[in-house]
């Protein structure tokens, strides 16, 4: 039986890059639709607002049709309950990303049992890529045009710009 599944790719995605572009393709080619939830993950630093986050997913994103953008605040859990979704989707670029990983799966699905988590491995050549490495790159003069999507390239070139104006 192939069931229809809306699968979440939630994720703090400050910025977007191309390894969470990876995975939402491969998520977009195997579930009938695919939420990316943006939210502030509260135990990080952040440079782009949440909707800032948003307009770049959506920029970057739009060319897959079953995927939406969303955002959440509060427990994972339970906006999984309000939107009835209980598939998980997360990237696992290494094996020093799985601790993390293993813990925050198991813990959401203590919180809700159904809650199911399912790891995609992005291709190879992002297993290096993270949000704040490529946020270090931009602040310190390199071109992340290998790493990020164009219109997130561009803004953190205007983020960059602002920050020097104001030293
Ligand atoms: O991109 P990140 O920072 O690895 O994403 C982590 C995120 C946002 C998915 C996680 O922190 C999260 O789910 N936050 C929502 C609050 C929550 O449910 N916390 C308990 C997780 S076990």
């Amino acid at each position: 039986m192939t069931k229809k599944i809306l699968a979440v790719y939630p994720g703090n995605f400050d910025p977007p890059t191309n390894g969470h572009l990876d995975i939402i393709s491969r998520a977009s080619g195997l579930f009938a639709e695919v939420m990316v939830a943006v939210t502030n993950n509260v135990n990080k630093v952040h440079t782009f607002t949440l909707q800032e986050k948003i307009d770049l997913l959506q920029e970057s994103a739009n060319h897959f049709k079953n995927v939406k953008i969303v955002s959440f605040s509060g427990l994972l859990a339970n906006y999984l309950e309000t939107i009835n979704s209980f598939v998980v989707i997360r990237g696992l670029r290494a094996i020093s990303d799985f601790e993390y990983e293993f813990q925050m799966a198991l813990m959401n699905r203590k919180l809700n049992k159904n809650i199911e988590t399912i790891f995609l491995m992005p291709d190879q050549s992002y297993t290096f890529l993270s949000s704040s490495m490529v946020k270090e790159i931009a602040m310190l003069g390199g071109s992340t045009a290998a790493f990020v999507p164009k219109c997130v390239e561009e803004k953190l070139k205007k983020y960059i710009a602002i920050l020097s104006k104001n030293v």
